[in-house]
């Protein structure tokens, strides 16, 4: 079924894939791989021609999507997704489809295991650890908010009758103190985050809004271009929490280069890419907002816990800005995709669009 020059590649290749065909209708394995075998337990040669649904459990609409993927001569990806052989447990897996060269009956299918498709940003709520020290910060917030309040009041009423040096150092405690405000803020501010109040919401807008604040502050020393697909549909979104999620994107990528350089917004459609959303139900995830720098990229050494919080690769990071994005996005069934080499960081945001009844609303 392979040809024998990429042979080679499809043995080496350590994820569990398959060709399927389809014959009258019925989806059946054509081939598979040396780690497909080791995945389903099963010789290649007790798999050949079998339908794929006797051989192997899918917990998604696989043939829908493997339709869909020969219809539209384009890839689909489906995420989360429980995969079952026999009586064994089930597998957490990612499944990629792609039409094969121009075959247009045999799909290859990837079946991804989470552990190594986790490589993938999911905003994947936030793990137990990390949830207990949330709550512990926002009760250390709320307790040392109080009293700071009370130590800057007092260092103010105290500069009234300093000068010279000792007015140096009590206004060091005012600043100091409102510094350490801000910070128990943000905890406050990730602990409190509501669930999103979703209509439909003109991406450019929010984009728009975050740009301009950013330009006139946090990015003041940046240039900022952008590539917008004008014709995109409205995302299906809380507006005020996207808002923030792009001006931490923002505010990440201008702190990435603090002597200037370039920032890129793009958006596009693309709607192979679709996963399964809080409620079990399939969402597809079309419309793609990216955030691009040419900073010096991700730090190697905490790039697998970026997302989780109080984990920042800055002097005076918080560690927040990226849980949070990752926490909104998670709320909207949505997906964060970073993808991070030195001179290019890519964050990528992609969401649901409206359903067409919210639309049909909003423009009345
Ligand atoms: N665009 C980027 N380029 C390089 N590093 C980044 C980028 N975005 C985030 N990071 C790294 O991820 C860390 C965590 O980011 P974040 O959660 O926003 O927290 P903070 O900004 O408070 O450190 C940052 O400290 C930085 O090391
Ligand atoms: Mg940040």
């Amino acid at each position: 079924m392979i040809p024998p020059a990429t042979g080679t590649i499809w043995a080496a290749l350590p994820v569990p894939a398959l060709l399927i065909g389809n014959k009258d209708g019925c989806e059946h394995i054509a081939d598979c791989n040396p780690a497909a075998e080791q995945f389903l337990g099963l010789s290649r040669r007790g798999v050949m021609a079998r339908a794929l649904a006797q051989v192997v459990r899918i917990d998604a609409p696989i043939d829908r999507a493997l339709g869909r993927c020969r219809e539209n001569r384009a890839p689909v990806f489906i995420n989360d997704v429980h995969v079952s052989v026999g009586e064994r447990p089930s597998t957490m897996c990612s499944v990629q489809l792609a039409l094969l060269g121009d075959r247009r009956d045999l799909v290859l299918m990837l079946l991804v295991p989470r552990d190594i498709a986790g490589k993938l940003g999911k905003a994947d709520g936030i793990r137990h650890a990390a949830r207990s020290a949330i709550g512990m910060s926002q009760m250390l917030a709320h307790e040392i908010k109080n009293p700071l309040a009370g130590i800057s009041g007092a260092a103010q009423l105290l500069s009234m009758g300093l000068s010279g040096e000792d007015r140096a150092l009590t206004d060091l405690i005012v600043a100091e103190s409102q510094r350490i405000v801000k910070l128990l803020e943000q905890v406050e501010q990730f602990g409190n985050q509501r669930p999103p109040e979703r209509r439909a919401v003109n991406i450019h807008d929010v984009l728009e809004r975050a740009r301009r604040s950013a330009e006139v502050g946090f990015a003041a020393h940046m240039r900022i271009e952008d590539a917008y697909d004008p014709s995109l549909p409205p995302v299906w979104a809380d507006g005020d929490q996207l808002l923030q999620v792009f001006l931490n994107l923002l505010k990440n990528a201008a702190q990435a280069q603090p002597d200037g350089g370039r920032i890129r917004i793009r958006s596009f459609f693309e709607h192979s890419l679709r996963l399964r959303g809080a409620s079990g139900e399939d969402v597809a995830l079309p419309i793609h907002v990216e955030i691009i720098d040419d900073g010096p990229g991700i730090p190697p050494r905490i790039a697998d816990e970026i997302l989780d919080p109080f984990v920042s690769g800055r002097e005076n990071g918080t560690g927040l800005g990226l849980a949070l994005v990752s926490k909104i996005i998670s709320a909207h069934d949505g997906w964060l995709t970073i993808d991070s080499v030195p001179g290019r960081t890519v964050f990528r945001v992609s969401l649901p669009r409206a359903p067409s009844a919210a639309v049909n609303k909003e423009s009345i």
